[in-house]
């Protein structure tokens, strides 16, 4: 049996045990159950949620901003522009004016270390919309849609992520599937693998949960047999747009496409993507690579994309009610 997650941050997946994640599954589970079948109960009603963005959102601050209007919650999003976080107020001292008036914050930031400190003078659950080091809440809508869309337990379930392998959502799938007993794998090349120290964390973890973790640059043996096909985008929010050029050279092999999925040999295999994809060039961005580079599709192809086995959207649907679970456990567990 789990304890309550009440008062609980979750700044991190190491936050919390495998049992813990487990348990948010289950209640993730369970609200989706609810609101699908029309008789959600509120458990929220009257609290006051902080959402703070200092990078952009649209699943994220959509799914905060529901969940808590689902369960009865009020909302008050804030960004840079328009607070005095960060140019004119500190994070410690922003943390301990929003403790006194919310009763539970989310922050998207960049730095770890910014919400590390957020949630040790908050006073309040803290909860990481994603930083340069992790996404922690995607990481339990990724989950649960693989459990969704497999008969198998999740220690037999295997998964492959492929492109920049440094990122917050390539850094939290090696930890959450190790942590969960998962096979999970990352393949990029060497000079956008994760750190030796986060691999060895998550060798350690698998050892104990009775996972498997494969970090390496081989694309066939990285994705042979694997349950799952997973990619996000190759330059992350806050990294400079220069960067595309040398990214699309060096990650193109690593590109999710017709012949990635062939060399799965899985027939069933499923594609998922935290998105934002760049998958046509039917956006700003994506036009505008297209004019530089030629290419129509970067970490994804259309065709895989919008094929039958891509479930991009179920995920993003699991956002709002895992993104609700946290809430739910962490101020009413
Ligand atoms: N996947 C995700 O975090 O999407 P947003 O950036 O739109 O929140
Ligand atoms: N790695 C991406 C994830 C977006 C949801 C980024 O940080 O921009």
């Amino acid at each position: 049996m789990t304890g309550s997650l009440r008062n609980r941050s979750f700044l991190k997946e190491l936050d919390f045990t495998a049992d813990e994640l487990r348990s948010l599954l289950e209640l993730s589970a369970k609200l989706k159950a609810e609101k699908h079948g029309g008789h959600e109960q509120q458990r929220l009603v009257g609290r006051n949620i902080a959402l703070i963005f200092a990078k952009t959102s649209t699943r994220t601050r959509c799914a905060f901003e529901v969940a808590a209007h689902d369960q009865g919650a009020h909302v008050t999003t804030l960004s840079p522009d328009d607070s005095q976080l960060g140019h004119k107020e500190s994070i410690k001292d922003t943390a301990r004016v929003l403790g006194r008036m919310f009763d539970g914050i989310e922050y998207r930031g960049f730095a770890q270390a910014d919400i590390e400190t957020l949630g040790r003078y908050a006073g309040v659950p803290v909860w990481n919309g994603l930083t340069t080091e992790w996404h922690p809440t995607q990481m339990l809508a990724d989950v649960l849609t693989m459990s969704e869309h497999t008969t198998k337990p999740l220690a037999e379930i295997s998964f492959c992520y492929l492109g920049d392998a440094r990122n917050n959502t390539a850094r939290s799938l090696l930890v959450t599937g190790a942590m969960l007993g998962m096979d999970v794998r990352l393949t990029a090349p060497q000079s956008f693998l994760p750190d030796a120290e986060l691999e060895r964390t998550a060798t350690q973890l698998a050892a104990a949960s009775g996972g498997r973790v494969h970090v390496g640059s081989d694309v066939e043996l990285a994705v042979d047999g694997v349950d799952f096909l997973y990619t996000d985008v190759w330059v992350s929010m806050g990294e400079p747009a220069a960067t595309w050029s040398d990214r699309v050279e060096q990650l193109l092999p690593y590109q999710v496409n017709a012949g990635v999925v062939a060399a799965t040999a899985n027939p069933d295999v499923a594609f998922m993507h935290c998105l934002p994809a760049l998958h046509d060039r039917n956006t700003d961005l994506g036009d505008s690579l297209f004019r530089v580079t030629g290419l129509d599709a970067f970490e994804v192809t259309d065709d895989v994309f919008e094929s039958p086995r891509s479930i991009v959207f179920d995920q993003a649907e699991n956002r709002l009610h895992t993104i609700k679970a946290i809430m739910v456990a962490t101020l009413a567990g």
